[in-house]
């Protein structure tokens, strides 16, 4: 299999097997890798989780037999008339972050990694974690002043130590990555590892094996575009496959409190504004400055893809909606739903719609 990394910045190629978080140049990896043309013939229908879909991704080995826990092939259910709600809270750890942890785990263990550090204020630090213990890896979690306790404790019963660093969520990031410069670590990262995508792409292929077509209207939250990545590598796979015949029309959900790439796009940057951040609900979308901000903005410009902004007071309703109707998820999540209805307040009836319900109640109730 021809896979290697691609530094973002200058260009230079690098084999996947390396330990480097990212380029010297400080630019972070792509990955190069061109999967077999996606075909409902290669998909192994013994498999109930994500690996189902192994012909499409780089995986060297079969690490990935030992790391699954039977994560995605999460249900869609119709919601009303108009909208479909993919239920991707049912998942080992409750996120949709397992995908990506998972794809990730399977690589690290193919590679040799012993010992792995991330930081995260929430869901994918829970996820790698829960997947390093699952694989015998140790783990270390940097989490900023003020994040939750139940995520703390969940995150040590998956047997990872966790440094609790005082400050903001980015000074905790610098704290973590000062790490990963000793020998012998490796950065667990969403953001800055592309195996992470491999996993999220996933989040497509099942909706087109599920429904056996694409929504004509896709709905995905953008905080650092870890689903969104894996939605348009899932989407351009199956466009270049002939699976499907054009784009859906995606909208990228932020929350109106952080918007760095609403407003970018409004200007015409080509990266993400700087904006004034406030506090939000939606806190696992309140990324003010993303690390892969000019790769988005690229496929935003690129499929002409809509921006919608949550408005804060829409949060709280939308939560309480849902859970009327049997759904309890996560502030963030009820944000997604809430973004829904955002834009069919300002574009009209918007049928054939699926939003993501990617986060569990009980991970925001504190
Ligand atoms: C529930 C939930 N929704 C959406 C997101 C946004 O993901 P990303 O920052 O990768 O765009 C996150 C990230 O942590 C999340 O936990
Ligand atoms: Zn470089």
């Amino acid at each position: 299999m021809d896979v290697q990394y691609i530094c973002s910045n200058c260009g230079k190629v690098q084999p996947v097997t390396t330990h480097a978080p990212k380029c010297n140049c400080d630019g972070l990896w792509k990955l190069q890798f061109a999967p077999p043309a996606f075909d409902l013939q290669l998909v192994d229908q013994n498999q109930w989780n994500i690996f189902r879909y192994r012909a499409f991704m780089p995986l060297a080995d079969d690490t990935w037999k030992s790391v699954t826990m039977g994560e995605g092939l999460t249900p869609i259910i119709n919601f009303d008339e108009d909208l479909m709600l993919k239920m991707d809270y049912f998942m080992p750890t409750l996120s949709f972050k397992d995908r990506g942890a998972a794809v990730l785990a399977a690589h690290m263990g193919a590679i040799g990694v012993k010992s792995v550090v991330q930081d995260s204020s929430g869901n994918a630090g829970n996820s790698v974690a829960a997947y390093c213990g699952r694989i015998g890896m140790a783990c270390d979690i940097f989490v900023p002043e003020g994040t939750s306790p139940g995520k703390i404790d969940m995150i040590r019963a998956h047997g990872a130590e966790v440094h609790i660093i005082p400050g903001s969520r980015d000074h905790c990031a610098d704290v973590c990555r000062a790490e990963v410069t000793k020998p012998g670590r490796y950065y667990a990262n969403h953001v800055y590892n592309p195996f992470f995508y491999e996993g999220t792409k996933t989040y497509i292929y099942e909706i087109y094996e599920q429904l056996g077509r694409i929504p004509q209207h896709i709905f995905v939250p953008l905080g650092n575009g870890t689903l969104f990545l894996g939605v348009i590598l899932g989407l351009e796979h199956l466009l270049t496959s002939g699976a499907i015949k054009a784009m859906p029309k995606i909208i990228a959900i932020q929350s109106a409190h952080c918007a760095p790439f609403a407003a970018a796009k409004e200007k015409g940057l080509h990266e993400p504004a700087q904006v004034e951040i406030k506090p939000t609900l939606a806190e696992g979308i309140a990324i003010g400055k993303p690390m892969r901000g000019a790769e988005i903005l690229e496929k935003i410009y690129q499929y002409d893809i809509d921006i919608v902004e949550i408005p804060e007071e829409m949060i709280l309703p939308a939560r309480a909606a849902l859970a009327k109707k049997g759904i309890y998820c996560e502030h963030t999540t009820s944000g997604n739903y809430a973004a829904y209805l955002k834009y069919c307040q300002l574009h009209g009836k918007t049928p054939d719609s699926l939003v993501t319900m990617c986060g569990a109640g009980l991970k925001s109730d504190h």
